[in-house]
């Protein structure tokens, strides 16, 4: 198998650009809003659990398969086995279609970071959310098809380069600097009067609240966090030097990406309950609630200023994961330069979030169940396809790469820990456990009055 592909160069290299991809907007609005629903710590925990049970294991496989190919996502599967290949197809689709809202919604922080740096309050005005994503303001800086373009042009321009000078040198300077922000705003909030209650609320497990939602919620969270089955893992593992250590660096991967949740919602839980806000779900935590809650502490400019700047660089670096999965069909398949292939994914960035874009204004009309287009683009990549990839690539390996082979590839550079259970794992308890999301996903989707 061939080895020709492009490498690392940095002994971090891999870490840090794995961690940019996993630390998105999953953790910054997705965790804090389920540790709330479901038990506070007790969610916490079945999160770890979850994490080292399945996350570790399924992060271990997907590094595996390509560093053992040397090959990015496509190849890769179609290298193991022809049988297979379709895996390789759905891997690279998930990541396309989340590109294009993903990029939409970078967009809005783009626009929320500059009027943080402008020192404007337009955003205290209530309904501003709302009529900047509906396209209703005049003006191209207020329009949100320019903050998307402009966000999916940065990505594709840092992407163009090779992925030392791009994206390896990028991701270990942007990580580092995100981590620091974080700290920074978690020390501030502690300073807050009156911090302690609002702790409370998120650190107090209460058992009551696990259910079977808890669990597949932490296990749906979990495969999105580290976008496992998303061809990430494996392209990125392609570029890994062979002697770096696979286990030990899903392990670093999950602590870091864990770790962030973990404090992203201990600044944003308490803050949003002292100054009596509701923690809710998606894009209106960030953009609506937060600045309220901003707006009302002392130094409130600072620390949005501070946090969407995290969170510029938390979704910008996750794009360019599935920037570089989306171009690595035209590199590959086309045979053409990674410049070229770079525009050509821009383009299809383009096609892909345009409609996501204008879904809350002129598209708005369509809307089912309380899914605009994003929502339901969301649900598509992210309930329907990721099963069938995730069950796929564990079929792969049992039937086709076989489960030696793999374990072969991770104990060549390190030990594997995992190794004693990793093989009921990835035969039934992994594809049992992601049958069960996807039957509960469509259900809470389609029957939404079914509680589960
Ligand atoms: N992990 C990212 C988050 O938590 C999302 C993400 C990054 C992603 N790369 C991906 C999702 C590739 C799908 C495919 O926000």
């Amino acid at each position: 198998m061939s080895e020709c592909g492009p490498k690392f160069k940095s002994k971090r290299g891999f870490i840090w650009v794995a961690t940019g991809s996993a630390v998105g907007l999953g953790n910054l609005w997705r965790f804090p809003y389920l540790v709330n629903q479901c038990g506070g710590a007790a969610f916490i925990f079945v999160y770890i659990l979850c994490l080292i049970v399945f996350g570790i294991v399924l992060a271990v496989t997907d590094i595996a398969i390509g560093r053992k190919t040397g090959k990015t996502v496509i190849r890769a599967f179609l290298d193991i086995s022809k049988k297979y290949r379709w895996v390789g197809y759905i891997s690279v689709l998930i990541p396309l279609i989340i590109s294009g809202y993903y990029c939409v919604i970078g967009g809005w922080i783009f626009k929320y970071l500059t009027i943080y740096a402008t020192g404007s309050s337009d955003i205290l005005n209530n309904d501003y959310y709302e009529s900047f994503i509906s396209c209703s303001m005049d003006g191209i800086f207020n329009s949100p098809i320019f903050w998307f373009i402009l966000f999916a042009l940065i990505a594709t321009i840092v992407m163009s380069f090779n992925i030392n000078k791009g994206l390896e040198k990028v991701s270990m300077i942007a990580m580092p600097l995100l981590l620091c922000i974080l700290v920074v705003i978690a020390l501030f909030v502690l300073t807050i009067p009156g911090i302690g209650e609002g702790l409370s609320y998120y650190f107090i497990p209460d058992i009551n609240k696990i259910n079977a939602k808890t669990f597949i919620g932490a296990f749906g969270q979990m495969f999105y966090s580290l976008s496992i089955a998303m061809g990430v893992l494996v392209t990125f593992g392609s570029y890994m030097d062979k002697n770096e250590d696979i286990e030990k660096s899903a392990f670093i991967l999950g602590g870091i990406d864990c770790f962030v949740s973990v404090i992203t919602g201990m600044i944003i839980v308490p803050l949003v309950h002292i100054y009596n806000e509701t923690v809710i779900s998606g894009s209106g935590l960030m953009f609506y609630v937060l600045p309220r809650v901003f707006a009302q502490m002392e130094f409130g400019h600072i620390i949005g200023l501070l946090f969407f700047l995290l969170a510029s660089i938390a979704a910008l670096t996750s794009v360019f994961s599935m920037v570089e999965v989306g171009m690595s069909i035209f590199t590959e398949i086309f045979g053409i330069k990674r410049e070229i292939s770079a525009f050509l994914n821009l383009f299809v960035i383009f096609l892909i979030g345009i409609s996501p874009c204008l879904g809350y204004g002129p598209l708005s009309f369509v809307y089912f169940e309380g899914s605009y287009i994003l929502e339901m683009m969301d649900f598509f990549a992210n309930t329907l396809l990721l099963p069938f990839s995730a069950i796929g690539t564990c079929m792969c390996v049992v039937h086709a790469l076989k489960i030696e082979n793999l374990v072969k590839e991770v104990k060549s550079s390190g030990p594997f820990r995992l190794e004693r259970i990793y093989s009921p794992m990835i035969k039934y308890v992994a594809p049992f456990f992601i049958s069960l999301i996807f039957i509960f996903g469509v259900i809470q989707n389609f029957f939404p009055s079914v509680i589960i």
